[in-house]
């Protein structure tokens, strides 16, 4: 294969597994998925959430995938080269802008994480404060300019460094080694909730679902959600996709990397939960327990709680906890400037070394009032009413990820056609790839269809809450229950024709 020529590529299958799992596994499944489930209502969210994640996740990831392993390109290259002369290129060039908007206020989130290392290791978070001092020290990392940008800029150093260093050394490399020891630190940490009194009221929170809690928005939260975790929609995959050569299995591949990030986000859910509502018995589910802040005051308190107060384990304890979860976070983030770098690299012709440089820098810039917009509990850098930091989380994960996610499907079902999109999906399947069919009809007839409505509810309800339009919240609500119901119609169809080609398929394999 002379055309793969001097092209970097993954050393092995499990690494690029495990590298496209760190890219997926980040500050969206530990920071993000707790604070949104809590500010949704909890177990009717994680409901819906988790149905986006395998109804829509697996095949766009799939297709993400496998456009970028066809044209073993960038985001942007890969449209290029698959439909040459076409404007299809600018969905990559749009999946390039949303890496910068993403790693902008993503890294912000980083450096708090950092912030928390720092705080671990001098013990000042677990020293027997009391909930509320907890609280107030979020504050201080978070709400002090000074020391939120400070942690701001060195989590985009530490980031720029390793995509200074390149994919393979880089990524591959640390994702092997660090993962499980995160994952094993959450078991024990869970183990620890689950036991603490009153636990199983976490444990009803996140799994049993209230319709209650059913309201326009929560779709679009979930499915932005969904998106944002898996890291879709915005061409991280294709990038990734495209550092692969042939012979790997995709489809188990796709199964496998959102198989294990929702496992983390429910893991970190399963950590929060159970431990927050045994330490605050007085909260109601209706309170929203979220809060940006919500791991940072939540796990110090629970670290104490695991050793009886013991406050030098909790420490080192905690230190451990908060510096994997910045690996985590720093794989995600490395694959976020990736994206942006491999765009400068391949179609633009700079070093490696300047893309990652320049372009790391003018995120660092461009996050600056999303660092600076959880200053004071008003939250300054005020747009449309809400934070600057909240607007940017807002456009990136609910509007343009989805969109992205949207324009994939389209793309693989409409423009680059089955016969091709098939072929290249199963080539390096050891197996008969009959969920094929199944696939290319979501990518062709239901992705679309649903992200589009989500989209347009959600705009509908945007634009009620701004005033730009004057349609009533009934209206709006009722239109959810419409479409709500036209969807479980869908989904309904869709489990019961995955389960039976799965159950025909494994059966034909026995055989
Ligand atoms: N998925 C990562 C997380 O959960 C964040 C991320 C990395 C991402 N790359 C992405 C999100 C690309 C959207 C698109 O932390």
């Amino acid at each position: 294969m002379t055309e793969l020529g001097t092209r970097e590529h993954w050393g092995s299958r499990i690494g690029f597994i495990l590298a496209s799992a760190g890219c997926a596994v980040g500050l969206g499944n530990i920071w993000r998925f707790p604070t949104t489930a809590g500010d949704n209502g909890g177990g009717l969210f994680v409901l819906i959430y988790l149905t986006w994640v395998f109804v829509l996740g697996v095949p766009v990831m799939l297709a993400e995938f496998t456009i970028g392993r066809a044209a073993q390109s960038n985001a942007v290259g890969s449209f290029r080269k698959l439909a040459p002369r076409t404007p299809w290129f600018m969905l990559g060039g749009m999946g390039v802008l949303v890496g910068f908007m993403i790693l902008s206020f993503y890294a912000v989130v980083g450096g708090w994480i950092i912030g928390y290392v720092f705080s671990s290791i001098s013990g000042t978070i677990v020293s027997g404060l009391s909930p509320t001092s907890l609280g107030n020290y979020f504050e201080l990392v978070a709400q002090d300019p000074l020391i939120s940008i400070f942690f701001f800029f060195v989590f985009m150093a530490v980031t720029i460094m390793i995509v200074y260093a390149g994919v393979g050394e880089g990524i591959e490399r640390w994702s092997k080694i660090l993962m499980p020891i995160l994952l094993v630190l959450f078991v024990l940490v869970i183990a620890r909730g689950l036991t603490l009194p009153n636990a199983f009221r976490g444990l009803e929170f996140l799994f049993v679902p209230r319709m209650e809690d059913f309201k326009p928005d929560t779709m679009s939260a979930a499915l932005g959600q969904a998106f944002f975790s898996l890291s879709l929609g915005m061409g991280a995959m294709i990038t990734y996709g495209g550092y692969l050569k042939r012979h790997h299995n995709l489809p188990n591949s796709a199964i496998q990397v959102v198989g294990l990030d929702s496992m983390v986000a429910l893991l970190a859910g399963l950590a929060i939960f159970p431990a927050f509502f045994s330490i605050n018995p007085g909260v109601g589910f209706h309170e929203a327990p979220g809060g940006e802040g919500l791991i940072f005051t939540s796990f110090p308190q629970i670290f104490l709680q695991m050793f009886g107060g013991d406050v030098l384990m909790a420490q080192l304890f905690g230190t451990a906890f908060f510096s994997l979860i910045l690996i985590a976070a720093l794989t995600s983030s490395i694959s976020l400037l990736e994206v942006v770098v491999a765009y400068f690299v391949d179609e633009r012709g700079w070093a490696r070394r300047n893309a990652a440089v320049i372009m790391g820098l003018i995120t660092f810039l461009l996050g600056i009032p999303s660092a600076l917009s959880n200053v004071a509990a008003d939250k300054t850098f005020k747009v449309l009413g809400i934070s600057f930091f909240d607007l940017m989380l807002l456009i990136a994960n609910e509007y343009l990820l989805p969109l992205g996610a949207l324009m994939i499907s389209v793309f693989v079902a409409w423009k680059w056609g089955k016969k091709a999109a098939l072929e290249e999906a199963r080539t390096g399947g050891s197996v008969d790839f009959r969920l094929g069919e199944l696939w290319f009809f979501i990518l062709r007839w239901i992705a679309p269809f649903i992200i589009a409505q989500i989209i347009a509810l959600k705009i509908l309800s945007d634009l009620r809450g701004i005033n730009v339009i004057a349609v009533s919240k009934e209206f709006v609500d009722n239109l959810q229950w419409v479409l709500t119901s036209v969807n479980a119609i869908i989904l309904a169809g869709i489990v019961i024709s995955g389960v039976y080609l799965w159950f025909v398929r494994s059966r034909k394999k026995t055989e």
